[in-house]
């Protein structure tokens, strides 16, 4: 059977940075609160102009460089955004525009802060299944676009970024096993109610907190913790009979959340922790986290990583590979 894997990585941030001790200025929270209940200390924020597609094409390039590979060479770009451009067109026309990958077909994979994993899943099959040589997977956020800047529950958690991969095949490792979820019962505990075409924004709605995000914190904790421990155990064993990993690079959400589930699972000295920089970048974290992983040299070929997401819906999804 033809493998797919993950032959490059890249990242972007926008360079504006926002820190607890700014936010303390602007809600009623600490630095002290901030770093003990969620482990983040700054996070990156985009100017006004600067929309998803723009902070993607950065982080396009990024990866398609460490590849080796040219625009040209693109069959599709795949954007998993929560935070698209404008209702039409997608994003990842936008990112094709931007690249001028005028040879590659383009479309958006909305599933919160799983998407990410979930485009690479589609990659995959695309690519194991002969359709497609080569293909681009970039989770991308403005999020601060989508945050309740009044509201410190939700205010101090999220920030701004991209990340991407080039996904083609390869004759050792690369992708082994996925599993993609959804319980559409946890729509009432993360949502955004405003602003699609069911609820538009009127003028009356201008002042809705229901814009923006609305989160049970604490409900959203405990799906998380126990659905990403109970995926990543299925998908390893589906992937090596075992829970044998090199790496685990979880979703950045909470510190908190990827220790109880790296403990847990008894590897919490794999589990991949970089949100004090960034925050919650929703569907870039795992990119932009395994942008970093290699970078560190954390990353190398021949190791078993598990990637595992959990997001607004909820959806959740993971995936085992080894990395090429
Ligand atoms: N600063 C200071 N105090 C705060 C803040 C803040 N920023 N936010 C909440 N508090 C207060 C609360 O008001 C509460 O006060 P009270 O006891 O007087 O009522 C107290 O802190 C405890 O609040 P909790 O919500 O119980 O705090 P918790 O320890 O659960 O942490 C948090 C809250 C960080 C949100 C946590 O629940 C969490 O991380 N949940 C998961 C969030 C998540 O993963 N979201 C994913 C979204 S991704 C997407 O789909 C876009």
């Amino acid at each position: 059977m033809r493998h797919a894997g993950i032959v490059g990585v890249g990242m972007y941030v926008p360079p504006g940075t926002l820190t607890n001790r700014d936010l303390e200025r602007m809600v009623d929270t600490s630095d002290e609160w901030i770093r003990q209940r969620t482990g983040i200390e700054e996070r990156h924020i985009a100017d006004p102009e600067v929309g998803s597609s723009d902070l993607a094409v950065q982080a396009a390039k990024a990866a398609l460089a460490d590849a080796g590979c040219g625009t040209e060479d693109l069959d599709l770009i795949l954007v998993a955004t929560t935070t698209p451009d404008q209702p039409f067109p997608t994003t990842a026309v936008m990112v094709q525009k931007g690249l001028e990958a005028w040879r590659a077909g383009a479309v958006d994979v909305g599933a919160t802060c799983s998407g990410f994993i979930y485009g690479l899943s589609l990659a995959g099959a695309l690519i194991e299944a002969g359709r497609m040589e080569r293909v681009l997977v970039i989770g991308a956020e403005t999020l601060s676009r989508l945050t309740n800047w009044e509201d410190r529950s939700t205010c101090v958690l999220f920030g701004d970024g991209a990340g991407a991969v080039v996904v083609q095949a390869v004759s050792e490792g690369g992708l082994r096993a996925f599993e993609l979820g959804a319980d559409g019962r946890g729509t009432e505990f993360l949502n955004a109610w405003v602003g699609g075409f069911k609820r538009p924004v009127t003028a009356d709605l201008l002042d809705s907190p229901n814009r923006f995000i609305n989160m049970t914190g604490r409900e959203v904790f405990k799906f998380a913790v126990r659905t990403m421990e109970e995926s990543v155990r299925r998908v390893a064993d589906r992937a090596w009979g075992s829970l044998e990993m090199d790496l685990l690079v979880p979703h950045q959400a909470n510190a908190r959340i990827i220790e109880a589930v790296g403990q847990r699972l008894g590897v919490a000295d794999k589990a991949l922790i970089n949100i004090q920089r960034y925050g919650n970048t929703s569907a870039a974290s795992i990119p932009i986290a395994l942008t970093e992983a290699k970078a560190s040299g954390r990353l190398r070929p021949g190791m078993r990583v598990v990637l595992t997401g959990f997001g607004g819906g909820f959806t959740y999804a993971g995936a085992a590979l080894e990395w090429v």
